[in-house]
């Protein structure tokens, strides 16, 4: 088995776009990473330089220690599975997953008893006969897995697998991937655009944009204690609130954030207070998740209800509540992505690119506090619909506990990093 580490890797495509920049992280042993982010964000083109199937512009990839940046894809001992697992429709489900053996030569009986074992351990022992035009969409890909892993490859990739099923057959094969390359010991590198798929899956997730990485740690890590207003955003179902505050340090008050008329304060027995001293007089955004809000009649934030959405396991409401916030939408849908996530619109990118139309190099941090991505409604949950009418006034508190702070360029301001 083997550690996979990139150290400092870039990628610029030939018509000049820089998709990875100074990329470094380290994968364990057996470990089963995911990597995520919007549509565009590089994470297929990390995977094919793992792989050896796009040239590393500069920086440096290790496999089990050995320098691999010039390895051929055919000695990396690598298997990999895309959205459309695409197999030989000619072959039976047997025929597929045996047919890596065949090309190395090995028609052993053990060879053959691992078919079956791989395939008891897929769900699809049952069409071992069948040809590939006769499975559904899920068996596709249980059968280009078993194809991909028969070889005991040392390392795993996956680019989307599951994008292309449907919702209730992605939950069912996600946890089954879990549990498969787990017991299997196999180092894996996941990539997927969907935060649940990420937080379900992952021993550790890494989170990039625009082709840097901006976080990385185990699922709760990264949600708990999100490294920047990207990644809280990005993690966050329902969105996260991302309201805009003034900071005023008082001698007597401690911290005092202020929203609109509210105000919000930070006691200086607080942690988090003395770090943000120094921001007294600007702004920072406050990331204020949907459960960390409850209608409370002193509440601070004070607004008008405008819908209740009924989501089975709880309610979300929307409230106007006249206070500034940044759109988070605006960090879902990083770039113009005509063909949805995982599409394959990099043509049209690189059209636009050339026809500058589309700018070479767009800022990292685009939300601003300019006012452009505003999104008007504060949400919060409810487990139950506790009596809320739409059009009503409710008063929220915030549990202060809970909150994160950001600072202009996105960062966190009241940084305590695992
Ligand atoms: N061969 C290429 N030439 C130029 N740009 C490319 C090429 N392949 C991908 N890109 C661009 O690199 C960026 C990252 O692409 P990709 O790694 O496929 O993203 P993701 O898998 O995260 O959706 C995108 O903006 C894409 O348009
Ligand atoms: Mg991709």
């Amino acid at each position: 088995m083997t550690e996979v580490v990139l150290d400092a890797v870039n990628k610029v495509y030939p018509d000049g776009f820089h998709a990875v920049r100074d990329m470094s992280m380290r994968i364990a042993d057996g470990e089963l990473f995911v990597l995520l982010g919007p549509s565009g964000c590089g994470k297929s083109t990390i995977l094919r330089m793992v792989a050896g199937l796009e040239e590393i512009t500069s920086g440096r990839l290790w496999l089990d220690g050995t320098l691999a940046n010039n390895l051929p894809a055919r000695d990396r001992n690598l298997a990999m599975v895309f959205q459309n697992g695409a197999l030989y429709p000619h072959r039976n489900v047997r025929g597929n997953i045996a047919f890596p053996l065949e090309v190395a030569g090995d028609s052993s009986p053990a060879a053959h008893e691992r078919i079956v074992e791989l395939s008891r351990a897929l769900g699809i022992e049952e069409t071992l006969h069948r040809l590939p035009s006769t499975l559904s969409g899920g068996q596709r890909q249980r059968v280009a897995m078993g194809r991909a892993l028969i070889r005991q490859p040392n390392v795993f990739l996956m680019d989307e697998p599951l994008s292309n099923l449907d919702a209730g057959l992605r939950t069912e094969l996600r946890m089954e991937i879990g549990a498969l390359v787990r017991s299997l010991g196999v180092t894996t590198l996941y990539v997927t655009h969907d935060q649940t798929e990420a937080l379900t899956l992952a021993d550790r997730v890494a989170i990039l944009r625009r082709g840097v990485l901006q976080d990385v740690g185990t699922p709760q890590q990264v949600y708990d204690d999100p490294a920047t207003m990207f990644v809280a955003a990005f993690l966050s179902a329902p969105p996260i609130n991302l309201v805009r505050a003034t900071v005023r340090a008082e001698q007597n008050e401690g911290i005092v954030l202020g929203l609109g008329d509210q105000h919000l304060r930070l006691p200086w027995t607080d942690p988090r207070a003395a770090s943000l001293v120094s921001w007294h007089g600007s702004f920072i955004t406050l990331g204020i998740r949907a459960d960390a809000l409850r209608p409370a009649p002193d509440g601070l934030i004070s607004g008008r209800v405008r819908t209740m959405e009924f989501h089975g396991h709880e309610w979300l409401a929307h409230v106007e509540a006249g206070i500034s916030l940044v759109d988070t939408e605006a960090f879902r849908d990083d770039e113009p992505s005509p063909a949805g996530p995982g599409g394959d619109d990099g043509l049209l990118r690189r059209l636009l690119r050339t026809a500058g139309i589309l700018a070479e190099e767009t800022p990292v941090e685009r939300v601003s506090h300019d006012g452009t991505h505003r999104r008007a409604d504060v949400v919060f949950r409810l487990e139950q619909r506790s009596g809320i009418a739409v059009g009503q006034t409710v008063r929220l508190a915030v549990d202060t506990d809970r909150i994160l702070l950001f600072g202009e360029d996105g960062g966190r301001v009241d940084a305590v990093r695992r």
